[in-house]
């Protein structure tokens, strides 16, 4: 196989050859020139990257971002370049009257560069013309491809919106539905990404997209459909789980002119507010009119439910029955979008290096993980019983709506793919040491494609630029959802 690493060695080897032919002969010159020769391949080598363009977005008009600001989510291998942030990446906008401007986009990221992953989440970030119409990308001194970006939401159906993490092969609909009740009553609407789920499960979602309180938004994992180099084929095995630093920074700049908070969530992570009634309102509380904050973090606390309670989509039941375990320091992030351009999976490391983030005390976020051993006397009232009875009556009127009512038989009842997904990395991670780093990813858990359990899966049209230096682009349009892809990744 001609992979990376063996073309290093290669190189390694005939550098050393020439030094030692050299040696004999002429030794000044000839160290001189194995240098030039060493030099000259490492920094070919080091400069030829490849990106993948998740999403590129232009505001005519910004309250942070200034006017006509252009902000493009990317993946970057950051290993094929010395210091990816230090490139600039050339584009041409075109106006409405055919003029053609250059545009230089800077780059930060939210990645500590010394993690396992080779690539890394970036935002590109530049301000360019009034009415712009086109977007190409320049390179090799020539336009090389079109950009399609799209201008950000206008409108949101809440002042809060919970960007929820890629979904993939999901089943537990379960949690889906105290999610959304939670969400709906605290006045949030859900942001879901999703890359597979189970087709019936999927059929339930989009009832609850139709009475608008949730989007689904197709998210595509980084593929390539043309690269030169072999090593390069499979992103994927390199990139960080699910890309959720992506999908999170794609909804906050998505949502950015129209919603006043966002959080980044998973579906499991139910945040309960205590003495608010509202999101909206605990979140201006705890800013208590304070602009220094960055952002509101929430620490998550473990609460253990048995297998039955999971199953049930009664929250009553579920937090009648738990026991607490630890609390996870790590939690969640609630922002002011003028606040933050971008995040890690926990908060922005950008902008905490500016202001720093809240870290909020007495309301709580939960997490519930299944436990064989609960022990039943211990229930702790965690939620408001009026509050908790409206939700409930809410849940308990969603699942009588006759559209509703009818697919309810139908949703799994066991998590089949989920059980696979959790053995598969649970072998991945026993087989390294804990010092040792490697990106963990789910791509080399192969899901069964079961006909009794059909998905449906996010897709698209994916392209790739000509070869070009520094930065090959790789990209998708026309997103729609699948029946014909399995779980899978
Ligand atoms: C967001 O981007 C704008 C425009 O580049 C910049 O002025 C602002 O400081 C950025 N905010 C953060 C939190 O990085
Ligand atoms: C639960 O409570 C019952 C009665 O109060 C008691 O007999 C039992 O030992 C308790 N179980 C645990 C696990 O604490």
């Amino acid at each position: 196989m001609h992979s990376r690493f063996s073309q290093n060695e290669e190189d390694r080897l005939s550098s050393y050859l020439v030094t030692i032919g050299c040696m004999a002969v002429l030794f000044g010159w000839c160290a001189f020139f194995s240098g030039l020769l060493r030099a000259s391949e490492s920094s070919d080598s080091l400069k030829n990257t490849h990106a993948f363009i998740h999403s590129a977005y232009y505001y005519e008009n910004s309250k942070s971002l200034g006017k006509n600001a252009l902000a493009l989510v990317m993946s970057i291998n950051k290993l094929t370049a010395e210091n990816i942030l230090d490139m600039k990446i050339r584009f041409l906008a075109t106006n409405d009257r055919l003029e053609r401007f250059p545009v230089e986009a800077t780059l930060t990221s939210e990645h500590d560069f010394r993690g396992s992953c080779e690539y890394v989440t970036v935002l590109a970030q530049a301000n360019t013309i009034d009415n712009m119409e086109l977007l190409e990308i320049e390179g090799n001194d020539k336009v090389i491809d079109q950009v399609s970006f799209k201008k950000p939401l206008e409108t949101s159906p809440s002042k809060v919106v919970f960007c929820v993490a890629p979904q993939l092969a999901a089943e537990n609909w379960q949690e889906f539905l105290r999610q959304v009740h939670v969400a709906k009553r605290y006045g949030a609407h859900l942001h879901i990404y999703v890359i597979s789920m189970v087709e019936k499960y999927f059929r339930l979602m989009k009832e609850y997209e139709s009475l608008g309180y949730i989007s689904l938004e197709p998210w595509l994992t980084v593929k390539y459909s043309h690269v030169q180099e072999v090593y390069m084929e499979k992103p994927n095995r390199n990139i960080e789980i699910l890309q959720k630093t992506a999908a999170f920074t794609d909804c906050i700049l998505n949502y950015k002119e129209a919603a006043e908070f966002v959080g980044s969530i998973e579906m499991e992570d139910l945040l309960i507010p205590i003495g608010s009634t509202s999101y909206y309102e605990e979140f201006e509380k705890q800013y208590g009119g304070n602009e220094f904050y960055s952002g509101l973090i929430y620490a998550r606390q473990m609460l253990f439910i048995s297998q039955e309670s999971e199953n049930s989509v009664s929250l009553s039941r579920i937090f009648q029955k738990t026991t607490p375990g630890d609390v996870n320091s790590y939690g969640r992030s609630f922002v002011r979008t003028s606040n933050y351009n971008s995040t890690w999976l926990h908060w922005s490391r950008n902008s905490d290096r500016k202001t720093y983030h809240k870290k909020v005390e007495g309301c709580r976020m939960f997490n519930f993980r299944k436990s064989e051993t609960i022990n039943q006397n211990e229930s702790e009232i965690i939620i408001d019983e009026k509050i908790l009875g409206e939700i409930e009556g809410e849940l308990q009127h969603h699942l009588e709506l006759p559209q509703i009512k009818a697919i309810l038989p139908e949703l799994p009842v066991s998590e089949v793919y989920t059980t696979i997904i959790s053995k598969c990395l649970e072998q991945l991670t026993s087989r390294y040491s804990p010092e040792t780093t490697v990106c963990m990813d789910m791509y080399k858990c192969e899901l069964p494609i079961r006909r009794d359990l059909p998905c449906i899966h996010s897709d698209g049209q994916y392209s790739s630029t000509l070869p070009m230096k520094p930065i090959t682009f790789h990209y998708s349009s026309h997103h729609f959802f699948t029946r014909h892809l399995g779980c899978n990744i």
